[in-house]
This record gives C-alpha cells, structure tokens and sequence, in this order.
C-alpha cells in the first residue's frame, strides 16, 4: 500500500544524501535530488527479507538473474510493446552506469553525441568519458515546437549517437510519437545509435501517453539501446539497480563486455535484483497510487509556483520535478538557489550547466516527491521569500 503519511523524517536525515535530508541542518527542506521521500512498496522489502533469510548470497549469473531479465522483458512487452526478449537484456548498478557503458560501447575518442539541453548531466559524464564530445541540441519546454531542421544540421562526419531522455529531466515534457519519429527518421539517415534513457517513462500524468523509441519498428529498434532503473518509479535509487536492453547480438554483446560484468569486476548486487523484481511484478498498485499522489503534489507545486510574482512555471507532463523560470524575480539560479536555502531554508537545484547544461539558465529544479504537509510548508516558505524581494 502507497501512503505518504508513512514519511519517516528521523531515518530519511540518516539515509538520504546526495543533497538530501541527511546533508542539510534540521530545519532545512531539501527538495533537491529527485528521489522520493516515502518508503518503498512492501512487497519490495519483503521479497528482500524472503531472500536473506535463506543465506546464501553466492556469486550470481553475470548477465543477471533469469528472474530479473524476464520479469524486464515481460514490462517491455506489455507495457512499451517492445518485443523484447530476456537475452538481451541485463541488470546494471544503475542507469547512471546504463548510460556510461552505452556512451563507451558506441563512442571512440574525437566521435560527437547530441545530448538534448537542457538534460541531467549524466549524459554529458558518460560521452565525456569515451573522450567524445557532447553537442547540444535546445529543446524547448512543454508543447513548444521542436526545431528538427536544427538538430539535422548539428549531424556531422563524427556524430555516432543521439541521447534521447524521455520524460525529460529536467523540464519534464513527454516526447510524441511524431517527435520520436523525427528523431529515429534522422537517426535512420545518418546511421546514429539511439540511447534511450527511459527511467522516468511510469511517471507520465494523465493525459500524457508514454511512447518508447525502439516500439516505433524494426528499423529504429535494431539502432536504439533502452536504459532504465528503479530509482525513480520505486524509490530504490540506494539499491542502485537499472537495465540495459539491446535488440541484436551484435549490440549486446558490446554492451556486456564493457560492462565488465563477466570478470566480476561489476555486477548487479542480487538484493537489487530481487527487489527489481518484485518491483515489476508485485508493485503495480502501489505504483498506480503513488503516481496519483505526484499528480496533486505536481499541481500543489505548480499552482504555488505560478502565484508568485516573477516565477513563471509549465505543469510537466511527466517526471516529478518542476523546473520554474525565475528571470522575472531578477536572481539568477546560483543566487536564488542561495537566497531561498539562507532565508526560506529550503534546498533546489540550480539551473547551472554542470547540473542540466546552458539551456537551464534562468531556471531552478525542484522535486516534488514528498507529502502535501512537506511541500505546502516549503512552497509557503518560497513564496513568502521571493515575495520580500
Ligand atoms: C534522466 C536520468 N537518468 C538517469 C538517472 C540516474 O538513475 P540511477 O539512480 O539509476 O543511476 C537519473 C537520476 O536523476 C535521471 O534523472
């Protein structure tokens, strides 16, 4: 059962770092890192708890438990219509690693990948490390029409890979059917890899519809690499748990020798494999509830956002972040983030280009994966501040 009054502040400020409860003062509301602030679903601990007590925690398959991999294949196929088959897909330490070990199969020194801006910044990380470079392409928030003549002409001689995050961190804007088609059209043409990074897709408000690269055909399938995780949709970002899945031998293969799974100098942790599982197959519910409650705490957010003189902010179709612009206030990112964690003591993120690249300027990001009693506190505390300028 989904409920956000199980919040449990006194552990969240001993377990949740990476800019969370655990790394600010007491009366500070972090609504920082996009990582839930309610437990994981039951049945997810339980499976753990079932699998410890049996004891044995021997050395696991390398390419993944066939439990895991199934369950995986099974949600492409019957919620993505993917044809995905368990054999080209393996559990990672998380899509952050899902994205490094794509960004170095695919990429050799001098090679360029299109990363959308703005976008997280482990794109960046990944093709920087295959010593690639990344060439930015704006995306417009919301429903503004993307400008595909422009990413054409950002295709060169040394382009081999095109990063599609979808839902978009950080704007939140859901890709149509038509848009992916523009994108795997041109991916087509200039003979691209597409890295999906789809750990956001279960979180699409209605009426938004979730659409997946490699189910537009055959064609854009075979040249598409689907990275996904657990962090977002579960709550399991300390489990560090994600997918890969290729859709040929060819592609597979490169992907798990450079995962170095085989040498068992990485390896999905088989706790998080379990936990993925059960995830897949046990927490529909709890997930259908916990979208609800993002749906009114996006619309709780939003709607305080937009009340304050000088914020302007679009509702985002998925995701569970907003991502305000704040050029009306006269502050840029760095000193409202600054202002807002001084006088309103609440944290966000600054829309600075090491977060989510130039395209994030005059923006902020905040999560709103918390409960209406946490965030209509901190929404009070912003408005209250900004209004004082
Ligand atoms: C678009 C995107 N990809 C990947 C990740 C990283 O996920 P994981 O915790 O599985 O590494 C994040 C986390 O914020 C994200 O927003």
């Amino acid at each position: 059962m989904f409920d956000p009054a199980l919040i449990d502040l006194p552990i969240l400020r001993r377990r949740a770092y990476n800019l969370r409860w655990a790394t600010v003062p007491a009366d500070v509301i972090p609504l920082t890192a996009a990582d839930p602030d309610m437990p994981c679903a039951p049945e997810i601990a339980e499976a753990i708890a079932r699998f410890a007590r049996e004891r044995y925690f021997s050395y696991g398959p390398p390419e993944g438990m066939p439990e895991f991999r199934e369950s995986m294949a099974a949600y492409f196929q019957t919620r993505r219509q993917i044809p995905a088959s368990p054999g080209w897909i393996f559990p990672v330490d998380s899509a952050a690693f899902g994205i490094y070990i794509t960004c170095k199969a695919f990429l050799s020194a001098g090679d360029e990948a299109i990363v959308f801006d703005p976008v997280d910044f482990l794109f960046r990380y990944g093709i920087e490390a295959a010593e690639a470079r990344a060439v930015p392409f704006a995306i417009p928030p919301g429903e503004a029409p993307v400008d595909f003549g422009r990413l054409e002409q950002l295709i060169g001689k040394r382009t081999r890979m095109i990063c599609l995050c979808n839902p978009l961190n950080p704007t939140g804007k859901v890709f149509t059917r038509q848009e992916l088609q523009q994108v795997a059209e041109l991916a087509v043409k200039y003979d691209l890899i597409i890295l999906s990074d789809e750990i956001w897709s279960d979180i699409v408000y209605s009426p938004n519809a979730y659409i997946s690269m490699a189910s537009l055909g055959k064609e854009v399938r075979d040249r598409t690499i689907t990275v996904t995780g657990f962090s977002k949709s579960y709550g399991l970002a300390g489990l560090r748990i994600g997918a890969v899945m290729a859709s040929c031998r060819e592609h597979y293969n490169l992907l798990f020798n450079t995962s170095l799974h085989k040498s068992t100098v990485h390896g999905a942790n088989l706790l998080s494999q379990v936990a993925a599982t059960a995830a897949l197959t046990e927490c529909g519910d709890w997930l259908h509830d916990f979208l609800q409650h993002l749906q009114r705490m996006r619309d709780l957010c939003v709607n305080s956002l937009n009340r304050i003189e000088g914020v302007r902010c679009l509702a985002p179709a998925g995701c569970y972040v907003a991502f305000p612009d704040i050029t009306g206030t006269g502050l840029s990112p760095g000193e409202m983030q600054e202002l807002l964690f001084n006088e309103a003591r609440v944290a966000v993120v600054p829309g600075l280009p090491e977060w989510f690249g130039d395209g994030a300027n005059g923006h902020i990001r905040l999560s709103f994966a918390t409960s209406a009693e946490i965030l209509t506190q901190a929404m009070e505390r912003i408005t209250n501040t900004i209004q004082r300028l």
